[in-house]
């Protein structure tokens, strides 16, 4: 599966909106560094938050269970499936939020934005 990830705080630096269709076009061009933006592979079945530790990338985790927010990434294409019970709400996973430390990707291919943990409805799930 191939991932192709943002962190959050590079589309506040740069003014950048979520819901921005070219938002992924925006930062590949714009040169950000390789922890900010930038693409690894993931074995089906594998979780997200392992599979970019695995690269040295140190994505934002508490609990590791599904029991809080911390993990969050909002899914900008293709799916993560989340294997337990998880305290996000059905409303924020329909916007397409998802726990990655409990999500394993269900599409060949993969978005994310990701240390998404202080956007509405999720920094009071926060441990
Ligand atoms: Fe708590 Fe993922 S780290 S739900």
């Amino acid at each position: 599966v191939y991932v192709e990830y943002l962190d959050y705080e590079a589309v506040v630096a740069n003014g950048w909106e979520l819901g921005d269709d070219e938002l992924f076009r925006k930062a590949r061009r714009a040169g950000l560094a390789e922890e900010s933006y930038g693409s690894f592979e993931v074995e089906p079945g594998d979780y997200l938050l392992e599979a970019a530790e695995e690269q040295g990338f140190d994505w934002p985790f508490s609990c590791r269970g599904g029991a809080c927010a911390n993990c969050a990434v909002l899914v900008v294409d293709g799916a993560l499936e989340m294997t337990v019970d998880n305290v996000l709400s059905d409303e924020l996973v329909a916007q397409g939020i998802q726990l990655s430390c409990i999500g394993t990707p269900v599409t060949d291919d993969l978005q994310v934005v990701y240390n998404v943990k202080d956007l509405p409805g999720l920094e009071e799930l926060q441990l």
